[in-house]
């Protein structure tokens, strides 16, 4: 197929470019600058220098595809997570951004979108498992999370086949929070935050970019993409632990993340979610089921990336 892809730069979408041309597809990816170009091209992929916001550019760039995945967000970094307005050209991106990708892809007249989305908007659900008729919530960090699904579902109905993909909470080898884990090894420390006993729902970036490739061929509608076996804090922090060598991570109270609102309880919340709808759709299967086995791989592509300079 002929692919356009936005976010082909991102922490997905490292991951997720190359694993589309090694399954043959004829990649174009939009690039904001030269050494961005330079890094779709080292990986296989046609470099394009156009903005989100620009329907009539995307409209062209997007001409003659046989789908268009969007994966471009702007997450605020971990230091700035807490402050309000550092989400605001990520709501940008996800409200503005996928509403001209949409519009563009119309236009176009491309069959196939394919949205990324998070699996924390979620409500939550304790220890139940939630699947994808489960509630959702509407905190103002996921106005644009709802938009950009909104978006995809306006694809859809439009005629086209819209897919949306909620990732579970990634990590792997270019991740900003997972190299600076890595990092902090050496000083054997580390914190978790909310009730122990609250479940998590990852994915790792090599899996997250196998789920984009098999969402080519995925009946419209929404999936989360997340691994088999959700864990709790405790269990998540153990796993760290033993895949850095640091000492079990220190849990930080509850009732600390109460106080920076929605822009942690979206971390904290128990989210205990399946991926059964996606596997039985395109039989796409996580190669690590759960942390334990993921950040043991995470840590040794980290540190073999290292000292590869
Ligand atoms: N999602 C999670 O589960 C999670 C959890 C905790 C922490 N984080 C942290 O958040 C960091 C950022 O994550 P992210 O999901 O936003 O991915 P990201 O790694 O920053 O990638 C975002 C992608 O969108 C593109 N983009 C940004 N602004 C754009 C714009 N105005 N127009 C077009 N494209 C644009 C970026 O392009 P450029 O490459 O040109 O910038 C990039 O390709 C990660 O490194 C991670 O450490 C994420």
């Amino acid at each position: 197929m002929r692919i356009f892809a936005t976010g082909g730069t991102g922490a997905i979408g490292r991951h997720a470019v190359p694993a589309l041309v090694a399954a043959g597809h004829d990649v174009r990816a939009l690039a904001r600058s030269e050494p961005k170009a330079r890094q779709l091209t080292a990986q296989g992929a046609h470099p394009v220098r156009v903005s989100i916001f620009d329907r009539d550019g995307l409209a062209t760039a997007i001409t003659a595809c046989d789908a268009v995945i969007n994966l471009a967000s702007s997450l605020p970094s971990t230091a700035s997570f807490i402050r309000p307005s550092a989400w605001d050209e990520c709501t940008r991106i996800r409200t503005e951004g996928s509403a001209a990708v949409v519009d563009a892809t119309l236009r176009a007249g491309v069959p196939r979108l394919v949205q990324e989305s998070v699996a924390m908007i979620y409500r939550d659900n304790g220890v139940r498992w939630i699947d994808e008729a489960s509630p959702v919530d509407h905190y103002p960090i996921a106005t644009g999370n709802h938009a950009a699904e909104a978006n995809a579902h306006r694809f859809a109905a439009a005629g086209g086949v819209g897919v949306v993909l909620r990732f579970g909470l990634f990590y792997g080898l270019g991740a900003d929070h997972s190299e600076q884990i890595v990092a902090l090894r050496r000083r054997h420390i580390g914190t978790t935050i909310g009730a122990q006993n609250a479940y998590q729902s990852s994915i790792y970036l090599p899996d997250a970019a196998a789920a984009v490739v098999a969402a080519l061929s995925a009946p419209s509608g929404v999936y989360n993409v997340v691994d088999d076996q959700p864990v709790t804090r405790r269990e998540h922090a153990a796993a760290l632990a033993a895949a850095t060598g640091a000492r079990p991570w220190v849990p930080g109270p509850g009732r600390l993340a109460r106080l920076f609102g929605d822009r942690t309880t979206s971390l904290t919340r128990s989210l205990r979610v399946s991926n059964a709808r996606f596997r039985n759709a395109t039989g796409w299967q996580p190669r690590f089921p759960s942390v334990r086995e993921g950040y043991l791989d995470m840590t040794a592509q980290i540190e073999a990336s290292r000292r590869r300079g």
